[in-house]
């Protein structure tokens, strides 16, 4: 009676039937030690954000502005310019520098399409961690039952389609590309070498994007660090002042 009864539950609750998605708790987490000093991958990780999920995600607590300065995309001596460098590679929307970094989709259409809204990222690495993020984006997987065709490892049934699915798929070109140099190789050797590019790209993407999603979290973590350095620095040479001063005083008194 209680089985017939769950089933039925089940059967009618409209959570069961659209699939929410689940958080696996098992599943193991990929390791990443971000790094927000390699500016580099921070102004790459920027670039791979701006292109491949302010579509669908803001960073309500980042400016363009701030970000453009913190990641040295603005130059100060050159403002007209850089600021034409900011808008021509970052801004792809109609707004001001001075904005926070709003998401493309309406959230009408949004709920429309994907039954959610895309949850903000600004704090996405401190919230979830680091590693969280690091792995759900690169535990998607081909799954003809979904209705984008993907599925994640971490996330069962998540509703975002797969963002760097784009990256797995590489032209024919440059498929010959990378193995022109060794242009004797047997097919199936040519396939593991495409292969291997391909997943290189796909996690250097993915180290990138992290990176930068870290860096929006705690903006101040750059200069934190850079002071944090400093201090230590000073209070090191204040205790050698400090030492001396003292067997300076009490060189006197028995
Ligand atoms: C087509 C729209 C779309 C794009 C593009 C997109 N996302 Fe998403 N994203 C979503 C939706 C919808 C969810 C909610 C998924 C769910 O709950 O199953 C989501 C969820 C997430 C989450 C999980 C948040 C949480 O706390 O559960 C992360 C992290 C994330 N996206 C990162 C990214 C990154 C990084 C990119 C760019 C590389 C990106 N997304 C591109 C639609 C998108």
């Amino acid at each position: 009676m209680w089985k017939l009864i769950f089933s039925l539950f089940f059967l009618t609750h409209p959570v069961a039937l659209s699939g929410k998605s689940s958080i696996s708790r098992t599943y193991p987490l990929k390791h990443l030690a971000s790094d927000c000093n390699n500016l580099a991958s921070l102004q790459r990780g920027a670039k791979y954000f701006m292109n491949f999920c302010s579509g669908c995600h803001s960073l309500q607590f980042m400016q363009y502005n701030r970000l453009a300065i913190d990641l040295k995309i603005i130059d100060k001596n050159n403002l007209k310019a850089s600021r034409q460098r900011l808008n021509d590679n970052l801004v792809f929307v109609q707004t001001d520098p001075s904005n926070s970094i709003k998401a493309n989709l309406r959230k009408k259409e949004a709920l429309l399409w994907f039954g959610k809204i895309p949850p903000d990222l600004s704090l996405i690495t401190r919230t979830r961690s680091i590693d969280w993020v690091y792995t759900y984006l690169l535990s998607f997987y081909l799954d003809s039952t979904r209705p984008f065709g993907v599925n994640n490892r971490l996330v069962k049934n998540t509703i975002m389609p797969d963002p760097l699915a784009l990256l797995r798929i590489i032209p024919p070109n440059d498929y010959r590309a990378i193995n022109k140099i060794n242009s004797n190789l047997n097919q199936h050797q040519l396939l593991i070498n495409a292969n291997n590019h391909k997943f290189l790209a796909l996690t250097g993407v993915a180290i990138d994007l992290v990176n930068f999603l870290a860096y929006v979290a705690e903006p101040t973590k750059i200069v934190r660090q850079a002071l944090g350095i400093k201090v230590c620095g000073f209070l090191l040479f204040f205790t050698c002042l400090v030492y001396f001063l003292k067997q300076q005083i009490w060189k006197n008194i028995k």
